[in-house]
């Protein structure tokens, strides 16, 4: 079946979506918002299983929803393999339930969040095409454009940080499945990111440029953003960031 659907890919993608969206306010899990009358994971996934490099696509649905997700990703399960599993209840045990249904094959692992719905495929063939050139760990990254300070929790700036060496990063973060699998089995505190892990086990992560298109849709301007950029003439899903 899997070979029959993709035979080239070499590339599982983990999709975390079991989040709740609370800063997004009422109106269930966040991946299960609607822009463009589609939830969030149904473009994102449409999005990644359009890559000639995935083999599989594997979704941490919200605890209770698996069965509803399977059913709204039933048309892109046409273009690629796609299974669900119940997500937990961190990001990291979400990443973690949904590595371990990872089948045999695909050395290369992207890890992708639901929120990043507009992801371009470009970016996913990108990430992935820098881990099969060698790289353990991947991250694509854009500058950071504010100013940023150090600040107390009583609201006094400690300092300001020089923000030409920062990076804000984004996902799908690519990996060497045995790297990837090595920082999740030696995890101990929740990070927001799998890349963290890998950097505590000492492993060089690599930075690729990462798109604009690739935003967290987090808050509702977030949302109404996304909406927008799907509905604007100038945006084609693949559309180029132009000029950082
Ligand atoms: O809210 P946060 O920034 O952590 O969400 C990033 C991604 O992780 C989202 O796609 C969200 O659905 C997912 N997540 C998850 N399981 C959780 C929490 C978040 O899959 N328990």
């Amino acid at each position: 079946m899997t070979a029959q659907l993709n035979p080239r890919g070499d590339v599982a993608v983990l999709v975390p979506a079991a989040g709740a969206g609370v800063r997004l306010g009422p109106g269930g899990p966040k991946a299960l918002r609607r822009i463009g009358g589609e939830p969030l994971l149904v473009h994102a996934v449409r999005r990644i299983a359009a890559a000639p490099s995935v083999h599989t696509v594997v979704v941490a649905a919200p605890p209770g929803d698996a069965d509803a997700v399977r059913d709204l990703l039933a048309p892109v399960a046409e273009l690629t393999v796609v299974a669900v599993v119940a997500g937990g209840a961190t990001r990291q045990e979400s990443v973690a339930a949904a590595l371990a249904a990872v089948p045999a094959g695909p050395e290369i692992v992207l890890v992708h969040d639901a929120a990043r719905a507009l992801t371009p495929t470009a970016l996913v063939e990108s990430v992935a095409e820098a881990v099969r050139g060698g790289a353990e760990a991947v991250v694509p990254v854009l500058p950071v454009v504010d100013t940023v300070k150090e600040v107390s929790a009583a609201g006094l700036v400690l300092g300001t940080v020089d923000r030409s060496a920062l990076r804000a990063v984004q996902t799908p973060q690519g990996f060497r499945r045995s790297v990837l699998a090595a920082a999740h089995a030696a995890a101990v505190d929740p990070l927001t990111d799998d890349a963290g892990l890998v950097e505590k086990q000492g492993v060089p992560v690599t930075c690729v440029p990462g798109s604009e298109y690739a935003l967290k849709i987090t808050r509702p301007f977030d949302l109404a953003l996304a909406e927008y950029l799907l509905t604007s003439t100038r945006y084609d899903g693949e559309a180029d960031d132009g000029p950082r």
